[in-house]
């Protein structure tokens, strides 16, 4: 994924890029680097691990330069494999992957042309250094280079000697903005966002090039191009741990006002038009990636329960190349935290291509989802730092029982009030904390197990991504009736099995699972409103939560399975904010 920025103006570079770094870290965290240009000579600093390794760097002189945080796709993370990655007097920052990568290189290599990495992005920088030799022009050397590249990019590029930065866009998300005499470019717009600053969002296949004079942009032959810049106002304040150890624990103790923003963000929106389209369709999809997945397969139970229009939830990266059937009167949702997950911006692509309206349920303003959706959904999350989805994943599940029940009362159908949601979570989330001293069963497990039917099923399935996700310990989300059916020879002494049962037509069936994982040994976990059942003699411990309308009960259960991935990422060791391997935006695919 990656993150990348760009600077030039009056002010020194170097602690322009590294804040910036620090605000995109949420792409990637694995190295980082900058160059800075000072008088026509390029300084390159790059580290292994994360954007604190280049503080030595911030005194560096020079007022332009790039700089990259990393999540490795090609190479080992290490420093030589860090960006900038650099060829003769050019340096660039790249998001994303070049797919063609291997052939070029080794049409490359076959010229004499030695390289010093692993990375896709190397290649890159071998033939705009090629163009920039031949024709000495900067912006026209990057545009040729580009025409050679199959595979997704948002590239700045810097060259010894010249006073701008040319950037360039394609599938990968590309921001630039301009303030006095100083222009920016970035992956996100908070980390180029700032008092008295203007921004543009850059298309796919745009060039841009920036200097002290401003930002001039062009189409993907070159022409001279005209877009509006919006108000990328103050510096919104980097979120911060307060009293908290970690982002994590401090989002989950957030997701009750994630939940009420959402909900009254909703009602006071004026979304009739979409309304009135929902209320239309026939037949709902809902394309996702991880936690925003299983939001999805929550609402198609609550969809499906309380208006009965067929609802069908697909994994982005699978839909995309799955040849979709869409029947007529299909509405497709995308949803995701970021906007940005490159499966489900295709996705979403692709189904409007094939004559869905698209609805973006997105908790970032100005993202690449929104700008392609013909209806926008926002969760008010508030930014999430954090890699593990929590507070988002609840204000998901808001904003989608709430067109959930629009869609139900438009087709004339009763559908329960939302309105008791946020205090409901607030005590959930009281109550959760009972699972800390559940974490020794965990520390010791081989793998877990987390169990539901119907709506329980789906809390389930996302309380074992968060644990599997932060503490690296194997875990499956699984349907209560089907573990006899193979998957029950997997578990013993040292497997702990969490139930999910909040619905309670179905509790009995629940808790046969519960019997047979018992009677092999397992230690049992409860998360329910059911004080019986908490009391049974099966029931190593439990957390009883608020009782709610079985439709949205994953609202609730899932907090107590969030802190409990949260507590046992923190007992084995690990760092529940930055888990390995990880970064908290997929840009690619
Ligand atoms: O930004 P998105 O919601 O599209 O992200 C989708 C997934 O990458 C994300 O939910 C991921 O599964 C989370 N890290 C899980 O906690």
């Amino acid at each position: 994924m990656c993150g990348i920025v760009a600077c030039i103006g009056k002010r020194r570079a170097a602690p322009i890029l590294l804040d910036g770094l620090k605000k995109l870290e949420y792409r990637g965290y694995d190295s980082a680097g900058i160059a800075v240009s000072e008088g026509g000579a390029v300084v390159l600093a790059r580290r292994k691990g994360a954007v604190s390794q280049l503080e030595f760097a911030r005194a560096y002189p020079g007022t332009m330069g790039i700089g990259h945080t990393r999540w490795a796709t090609h190479g080992a993370p290490c420093e030589r494999n860090a960006h900038p990655q650099t060829c003769g007097r050019i340096f660039l920052v790249h998001n994303g992957i070049l797919e063609n990568a291997a052939a070029l290189k080794k049409e490359c290599r076959e010229q004499g042309e030695v390289f010093a990495s692993d990375t896709d992005t190397e290649v890159a920088a071998h033939l705009i250094d090629r163009y920039f030799r031949e024709g000495g022009d900067l912006l026209h050397a990057v545009w040729s280079a580009c025409r050679q590249l199959v595979g997704s990019y948002a590239f700045a590029v810097i060259a010894e000697g010249r006073e701008e930065i040319v950037c360039a866009r394609r599938h990968s998300p590309l921001v630039v903005a301009k303030g006095d005499g100083e222009a920016y470019a970035a992956s996100d717009l908070g980390a180029v966002a700032g008092a008295g600053r203007t921004a543009c969002v850059m298309e796919d296949g745009e060039f841009a090039r920036l200097t002290q004079e401003g930002i001039a942009l062009f189409d993907a032959d070159l022409a001279s191009v005209v877009r509006d810049f919006f108000p990328a106002g103050e510096e919104a304040a980097a979120p911060e741990k307060g009293t908290f150890r970690h982002f994590m624990r401090k989002e989950i103790a957030q997701v009750p006002l994630a939940v009420e923003n959402t909900l009254s963000g909703l009602q006071n929106q004026d979304i009739s038009k979409l309304i009135e389209v929902l209320c239309q369709t026939k037949y709902l999809h809902v394309v996702a990636c991880g936690t925003a997945y299983h939001s999805g397969l929550c609402f198609k139970y609550a969809a499906e329960k309380l208006s009965r229009v067929p609802t069908e939830v697909f994994l982005a990266s699978e839909y995309r190349y799955a040849d979709p059937v869409l029947p007529d009167h299909t509405l497709t949702i995308a949803v995701s935290q970021s906007g940005e997950t490159a499966d489900t911006l295709a996705a979403g692509q692709l189904a409007g291509e094939r004559g869905s309206p698209v609805v973006a349920v997105t908790n970032v303003e100005h993202c690449s989802l929104n700008r392609i959706a013909d209806f926008v959904v926002p969760t008010c999350a508030g930014q999430e730092v954090a890699v593990a989805a929590t507070k988002s994943f609840n204000a998901q599940l808001a904003a989608l029982y709430y067109l959930a029940v629009a869609l139900a009362r438009g087709r004339g159908m009763r559908a329960p009030s939302l309105a008791g949601l946020p205090v409901l979570t607030h005590e959930a989330l009281l109550a959760g904390e009972g699972v800390a001293a559940w974490t020794p069963y965990f520390t010791v497990a081989r793998s877990a197990f987390f169990l539901g039917r119907g709506a329980d099923r789906c809390a389930a399935i996302e309380g074992s991504l968060k644990l599997k996700e932060i503490s690296y310990l194997p875990s499956e989300g699984y349907a209560a009736g089907e573990l006899k059916h193979g998957t029950l020879a997997l578990v013993d002494a040292r497997t702990p099995v969490v139930a999910v049962v909040c619905d309670e037509t179905l509790a009995d069936k629940t808790m046969n699972a519960v019997h047979e994982v018992y009677a092999r040994g397992a230690p049992v976990f409860l998360v329910t409103p059911f004080e019986e059942l908490a009391r049974s003699e099966q029931v190593t411990a439990s957390v009883l939560i608020p009782r709610c309308e079985p439709a949205f009960s994953p609202m609730l259960s899932v907090i107590p399975l969030q802190l409990l991935a949260y507590h046992v990422a923190l007992a084995l060791g690990r760092d529940p904010d930055k888990p390995r391997n990880l970064a908290k935006s997929v840009t690619v695919e």
